[in-house]
């Protein structure tokens, strides 16, 4: 059986940046509120003619080129995202024919939330060690602008939008050690948006369009699945807290991350943190983290990583990496 290793890193975000100054003009916030409770100076958010397909082509792009790496080099793209461009096709096949793909390989999304690029990896990671592909491009791509109500404060401040891929290629040494996937459904009116199209295009013009959040209950239930999945994947691979080189968390809310590096007693020097810079981008913020520290040279090769997110659904995971 064959393992599979990240062979490159890419990311895109979108050139407009809004700062938490401009939101204290639409809600009743403040600067200060926001960086005390969540750590987010700036996020990203694209331009009106821009959609996650967009984003997830620049950041494969980028990736691929990392890897060394040719579009039909690539025999599986799994995109995680929750904003897809339309109901259907799939963002992955739509990347696929814009990346000039004609191999005929498999392309699909996967939709776990802040958890998506945990969910994306594993099946990536799962498809190499079956034999059923070699060379796969897992990304997390999301406008999650588009479904923010910008008059409400509880959401508007803490999402924006990006991309981040990895290239995950078919190895004799292990780099993707083990991923670890949950989720429990009985918690959808605590983070989710309440409406769909499946319950009628006409409803979609109204609130039940955006993302409604419970935070304080959405916060607890975070720190504590969080605790208890980098639990499970230390014990799985006999590792121990001090193996891990990096922390590479979804980045929702610094406090959030600073409780997980608490438990895992690691420096917050060894954890990776972008949340100030691009707030919460769902499914694209693990990949956007990890491809930031691979780039300024933190994360070196060998490095031990600690990979994980948590979100909607709730779906949560963590995924062990050697990079
Ligand atoms: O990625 C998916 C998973 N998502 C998360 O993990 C997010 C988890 N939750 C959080 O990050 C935090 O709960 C929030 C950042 C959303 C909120 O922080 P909090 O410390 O839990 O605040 P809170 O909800 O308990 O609200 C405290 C106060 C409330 O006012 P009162 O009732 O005490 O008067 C809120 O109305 O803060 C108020 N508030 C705000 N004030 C200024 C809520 N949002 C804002 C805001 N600006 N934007």
């Amino acid at each position: 059986m064959k393992n599979s290793r990240i062979l490159g890193t890419g990311s895109y975000l979108p050139d407009r940046v809004m700062h938490n100054s401009e939101l204290e003009q639409l809600v009743d916030t403040t600067d200060a509120w926001i960086r005390e409770r969540t750590g987010i100076e700036r996020r990203h958010i694209a331009a009106d003619n821009e959609t996650t397909l967009d984003l997830a082509y620049a950041a494969a792009l980028n990736a691929l080129d990392a890897a060394g790496m040719q579009p039909n080099d690539i025999d599986l793209i799994v995109v995680a995202t929750t904003t897809p461009d339309c109901v259907f096709p799939s963002v992955a096949t739509m990347l696929q024919a814009k990346l000039g793909v004609t191999n005929a390989s498999p392309a699909f999304d996967v939709q776990a939330v802040c958890a998506g690029f945990a969910y994306a990896l594993g099946v990536g990671d799962n498809f190499i060690r079956a034999n059923a592909a070699s060379t796969v491009l897992v990304i997390g791509a999301e406008t999650f602008s588009r479904i923010l109500n910008w008059k409400d404060r509880n959401t508007c401040v803490l999402f924006g939008d990006g991309a981040g891929a990895v290239v995950l290629g078919a190895s004799d040494e292990v780099g993707i050690h083990s991923t670890h996937l949950h989720a429990d459904g009985r918690y959808k009116e605590l983070l989710h948006v309440p409406n769909g199209v499946s319950r009628g295009y006409d409803v979609m013009q109204q609130q039940e369009a955006f993302v409604q959040m419970r935070g304080n209950e959405v916060f607890r239930m975070a720190v504590s699945k969080l605790h208890e999945v980098v639990e499970e994947a230390l014990l799985a691979n006999n590792l121990e807290k001090s193996d891990i080189d990096w922390l590479v968390p979804h980045q929702a809310n610094i406090r959030i991350i600073q409780a997980t590096a608490r438990k895992l007693r690691m420096d917050m020097a060894k954890v990776v943190l972008t949340v100030q810079d691009h707030g919460n981008t769902s499914a694209a913020s693990i990949p956007l983290a990890l491809d930031t520290a691979v780039r300024d040279g933190r994360i070196q090769r060998g490095d031990k990583l600690l990979l994980e997110g948590f979100g909607g659904g709730f779906a949560w995971g963590a995924a062990l990496v050697t990079y």
